[in-house]
């Protein structure tokens, strides 16, 4: 079954936006992680059944620093998760949609995953991803 898993959410300062949280939300990121890769360092916080996962750019190369420039702070992408992502990325491929990556790549958190682009989705940009550490 596909369930919202977390919402990304590009952040200049991330530990000014965690603050922030603890003030909304009564706890900030319980975990980060860099995923030198994607160019970012990731922070998680839980947020009920989903998570809320800030995204700083590692650099000035990043997508994310990038996507900063042009649209500034706030919603990245949702991501859903799945339980076999790569039936899902065929399904997908099946309906006409085409993945930003020819195979789900590993990202934060311990999964696979891959993006639709936002020009295909309504101008949001979608990740899928599939958790694949035992215990995470
Ligand atoms: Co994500």
């Amino acid at each position: 079954m596909i369930r919202l898993e977390h919402i990304g959410i590009a952040v200049r300062d991330a530990a000014a936006v965690a603050s922030l949280y603890e003030q909304l939300l009564g706890h900030g990121p319980y975990k980060a992680e860099t995923v030198e890769r994607e160019g970012v360092r990731t922070h998680f916080i839980q947020a009920g059944t989903a998570k809320l996962e800030l995204l700083e750019a590692l650099g000035p190369d990043s997508p994310v620093a990038k996507y900063l420039e042009r649209r500034g702070e706030g919603l990245h992408h949702l991501a859903f998760e799945v339980d076999d992502i790569h039936a899902e990325m065929q399904r997908l491929r099946d309906l006409g949609f085409t993945p930003l990556s020819d195979e789900p790549r590993p990202g934060a958190d311990g999964k696979l995953i891959f993006f639709l682009h936002p020009k295909q989705t309504h101008g949001v940009l979608v990740e899928f991803c599939q958790s694949v550490d035992a215990g995470s």
